[in-house]
């Protein structure tokens, strides 16, 4: 796998373990929106945004390949990455917008609290974290009311194709009533550069698509998700 000369190099997609909060502000989530009907987490990675909402009462699935490794192989994997993560971001400070996080350690913090109720939840409810793969989900159509993607689409545009994106979101749509999926950047800050194309592509398909403009910006210019509604 090539990396593009002059962006920052994460190598193989990250097991990141962003919290409620972080997905609240990247997704603009309401009570309502969580607790509305069944949500997909895909990719779940090792983030306990979904132990923490069906602790307030949301019916959450989480889904990711990674999820066929033992709990414990899954627990070492999120904290490695996660302080891989810290490392990135420290040697690229100038990357980040420091709002939402006041510091490297207050990131480094958050992202650790994560990484441990992860690894207990999946422990606990393993029924909860389902071991699948963009773009084939093994569920029905519209079993969710709505679907969130993080930090896999856009994300890692310089390893996944276009093809890819648009069957990804293809099938997310065809899961959920709703889909939202945030950044809209790369891991270097480049805007997903055929987002046209792929708004037209899923409106032939009957899937409108528009994208909101979000409070929350980490990742400087990272500040928008796109909403898939069929
Ligand atoms: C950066 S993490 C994001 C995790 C979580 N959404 C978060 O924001 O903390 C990316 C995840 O995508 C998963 N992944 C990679 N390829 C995938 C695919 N084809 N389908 C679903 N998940 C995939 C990886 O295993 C990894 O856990």
């Amino acid at each position: 796998m090539s990396v593009p000369a002059g962006r920052p190099h994460l190598g193989q997609t990250m097991m990141s373990a962003r919290p409620l909060s972080e997905y609240r502000a990247m997704f603009e989530l309401t009570d309502d929106d969580l607790l509305a009907g069944p949500v997909l987490d895909c990719p779940g990675g090792g983030a306990s945004f979904a132990a923490e909402a069906r602790a307030l009462g949301a019916d959450v699935l989480s889904v990711d390949p990674l999820y066929a490794a033992t709990p414990a192989e899954l627990a070492d994997r999120t904290l490695l990455d996660t302080h891989r993560s810290s490392d990135f971001i420290g040697e690229n400070l100038e990357r980040y917008v420091w709002t939402f996080f006041r510091s490297q350690g207050h990131h480094l913090e958050h992202r650790r609290g994560g990484a441990q109720l992860f690894a207990q939840d999946i422990v606990a409810h393993p029924e909860h974290y389902v071991a699948a793969e963009l773009p084939e989900l093994p569920f029905e159509d519209g079993w969710f009311r709505l679907a969130l993607s993080s930090h896999l689409l856009f994300t890692y545009a310089d390893r996944l194709d276009f093809e890819f994106h648009l069957a990804a979101l293809g099938e997310l749509a065809r899961v959920a009533s709703e889909v939202r999926a945030y950044p809209l950047v790369d891991y270097g800050a480049h805007p997903y550069p055929e987002m046209d194309q792929l708004r037209a592509r899923l409106q032939d398909r009957g899937i409108a698509t528009e994208i909101r403009v979000v409070s929350y910006e980490f990742q400087r210019g990272a500040n928008r998700m796109l909403v898939l509604t069929s």
